[in-house]
Order: C-alpha cells, then sequence, then structure tokens
C-alpha cells in the first residue's frame, strides 16, 4: 500500500517538496508513461489542496498530421480530449514552453472551460530534449489560488517527468 497523505498544516514549500520525493520514488525505473502519468496526477490532488482538476495533457496528433494536446491521466470531472496547440491557458504553456499562472480564467482570452467551477488555473509544461511534450494542468475553484511557490514547486516536478513520461 502506498500512504503518501500529506500533513494539511504542511507550509508550501515542504508540501512541493514531499510531493516531489514522492513522485521521484513511484516513477523511479518505472518505463510506462501512463502509468507514471496516472500516479503523479494521484500524487498530485493529494499533495496541493483546492484543486478541481489535476492532470497531463501530452503532445498528440491531429487527423491532419498536426501537433495537438491530448488529454492524458487526470483526476476531476472529464474534460476536453483535444486542444490545438495556442488556445486556452494548456494551449498557450505548449506553444510557448512557459508556465502560464492565471488568477482569473474568465479574464483569459480563449481559456477552455471544461469545468464551469475552476476560477484559476496553472500550466507547468514537461520538456524533453529541448521540446516541450506534455503540459500538467491545474485547475482550482478559487480565484487566485495559485501563486508563484505554486508555479515552482510544478515546475521542479515537470523537470522530474520529462524522461518519465
Ligand atoms: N482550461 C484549460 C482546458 C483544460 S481543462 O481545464 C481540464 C485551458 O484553457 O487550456
Amino acid at each position: 500500500m502506498y500512504d503518501f497523505k500529506p500533513d494539511p498544516a504542511l507550509e508550501p514549500a515542504e508540501r512541493y517538496r514531499q510531493l516531489y520525493e514522492a513522485a521521484d520514488a513511484l516513477t523511479s525505473g518505472e518505463p510506462d508513461a501512463i502509468a507514471n502519468m496516472a500516479n503523479v496526477a494521484a500524487l498530485i490532488w493529494e499533495f496541493v489542496p483546492d484543486l478541481n482538476w489535476a492532470g497531463f495533457y501530452r503532445i498528440g496528433k491531429n487527423s491532419g498530421g498536426s501537433d495537438e494536446l491530448v488529454l492524458g491521466p487526470f483526476v476531476g470531472r472529464p474534460a476536453c480530449i483535444r486542444i490545438p496547440i495556442g488556445r486556452g491557458v494548456c494551449g498557450s504553456a505548449a506553444a510557448s514552453g512557459i508556465t502560464q499562472l492565471v488568477e482569473d480564467v474568465h479574464a483569459f482570452p480563449g481559456h477552455i472551460a471544461c469545468d464551469a467551477a475552476s476560477r484559476s488555473e496553472l500550466v507547468v509544461p514537461v520538456m524533453r530534449g529541448g521540446s516541450v511534450i506534455a503540459v500538467i494542468d491545474l485547475d482550482s475553484p478559487e480565484p487566485a489560488r495559485f501563486a508563484d511557490e505554486d508555479a515552482r514547486g510544478m515546475e521542479r516536478l515537470a523537470a522530474l517527468l520529462g524522461d518519465r513520461i
């Protein structure tokens, strides 16, 4: 049995440190990308409070053979399956390779509402060999839920996953 339940009183920095350690332990030596993304999505859900969605979109192909984001393992309500590169918060992170921290999703041009409850969002690219291979998407029902410390914690996790998903 894996029991990675964090102490609710943890400070964010310690919370993200423990999340990283747990993700490292669970994915180390496991070559199956889907298994690793599924476990990391579940860990994020356990460790990061006040989320209504946490998971992955991977770079895949559309019917014309061009890149687009395709839904991967997640925790939360069923979500949009395919997102064009450059569209919405996830597509912007994938196009730019830069973390997107959105305090108010309603003010973000092109935001894609998968769950009407979402108010703020953090999307972090996962890179391999200098290219974006996936994004990690966190949604919260609270406005301005995410701060720089969340972005830095998730970026460190994303760096760990570059060759594990
Ligand atoms: N809101 C995202 C779409 C993905 S869902 O939130 C799970 C976006 O604008 O890219």
